[in-house]
């Protein structure tokens, strides 16, 4: 593990990743927050669940994000996208896998940029992107072209877009540089369930600096199951041994230290997917009553794109596309992202925020 570098803290104030000259709130603009507590799940994390060595790097950096965009006025929400991979081998070759594209992450991530949030965005590896997903089916070399087609231009390396391939790509381009430049998207990957569980928990840590400001917008798909490091085989498990008999063990359920201890103050929003709409709404339900945090967006498999939930303790509203929306490719993440900010403004204001 990478050795922390001491830092001090603010005295004023407990949100410093950096030293107390760094500072970028005063008391008189923030309530002082408390430091995030520690819960029982955080032994097993350490134990059982190998640390990845830039954890505190990364926690720093997210730190100094959600400082200077709360200072600016901005929400920041943290949006977890993709799957979770879990190793049967420490020396990797095989591997359990979620299911998850990345694109209800990505294309949430967006939309609330274009609503005013800042946006962690935890996401796995070369899962869907902002920005880029919209060319994600694309072959990068049918999209380009010799400027005036043959012989000459072809040796001379003039090469531009192809706008019958990729009409809209001006329009992406801006907005995506406009976001880059303004610094409110900060991207981290994960791969495993392991580094996932560490981010996740140095990310909760992170925004709960800000408090009521912070949403977590929980979309990745996280394994329930995982071998624990001390009981994985090093090497690449031999066929020739025979038929292969895995047990497996239970991940502790994340979301109740995140709500309880990490990030006590903050909006929190988990996904429940399931296969069988039937049992939907009663899953997402009990979800609500066993971490008590603020919504759950419940989706079936196959319908996902076109209808979700948003279950919250009070309420529940059902999002659905028509056809018509279908055929003019509107994102049901659109109105995912207007129902929660317009709830999360309210959870603000009644903080006293
Ligand atoms: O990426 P796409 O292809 O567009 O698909 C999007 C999606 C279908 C993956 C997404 O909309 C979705 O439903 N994501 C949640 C999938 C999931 O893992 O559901 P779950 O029922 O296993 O977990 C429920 C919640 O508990 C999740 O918010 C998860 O973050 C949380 N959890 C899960 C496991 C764990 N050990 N701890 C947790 O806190």
């Amino acid at each position: 593990m990478r050795k922390l570098s001491s830092i001090r803290k603010c005295r004023s104030c407990c949100c410093c990743s950096g030293a107390e000259a760094d500072c970028l709130r005063t008391t008189s603009e923030y309530k002082v927050m408390a430091e995030p507590r520690m819960s029982s799940i955080d032994g097993k994390l350490a134990e059982e669940f190998a640390v990845p060595s830039h954890v505190e790097e990364v926690k720093e950096k997210m730190t100094a994000f959600a400082t200077l965009h709360a200072a600016a006025g901005r929400g920041v929400v943290l949006i977890t996208s993709g799957g979770t991979k879990v190793p049967l081998e420490s020396r990797t070759v095989r591997f359990l896998d979620n299911f998850s594209s990345g694109r209800r992450g990505s294309c949430s991530a967006e939309y609330f940029i274009d609503s005013g949030y800042a946006v962690i965005f935890l996401h796995r590896h070369r899962s869907l992107y902002p920005y880029t997903r919209m060319f994600s089916t694309m072959n990068m070399l049918d999209a380009l072209t010799f400027r005036s087609g043959e012989g000459a231009a072809r040796d001379s390396g003039d090469v531009v877009v192809n706008q019958q391939v990729l009409p809209n790509i001006a329009k992406v381009l801006k907005r995506y540089q406009e976001v880059k430049e303004g610094g409110l998207l900060l991207p981290i990957e994960f791969s495993t369930l392991s580094e996932y569980l560490h981010l996740l928990k140095a990310a909760a840590q992170s925004l709960n600096t800000i408090g009521a400001k912070a949403m977590f917008y929980l979309a990745a798909a996280v394994s329930d199951f995982y071998i624990p490091a001390s009981e994985m085989p090093e090497h690449k498990i031999q066929s020739s041994n025979g038929p292969l008999q895995l047990s497996l063990n239970m991940v502790p359920k994340i979301l109740s230290p995140l709500v309880k201890d990490w990030a006590p103050q903050a909006f929190v929003i988990s996904f429940k997917l399931e296969t069988d709409a039937t049992i939907l709404l009663d899953k997402a339900r009990r979800a609500l009553d066993t971490y008590r945090h603020q919504a759950v967006v419940a989706n079936v498999l196959d319908s996902r794109r076109g209808y979700v939930v948003v279950v919250t303790r009070e309420s529940k509203a059902e999002l659905i596309l028509s056809e018509q929306d279908m055929r003019n490719e509107v994102d049901i993440e659109e109105r995912i992202v207007s129902n929660l900010t317009l709830a999360h403004n309210k959870f603000i204001s009644q903080q006293g925020g």
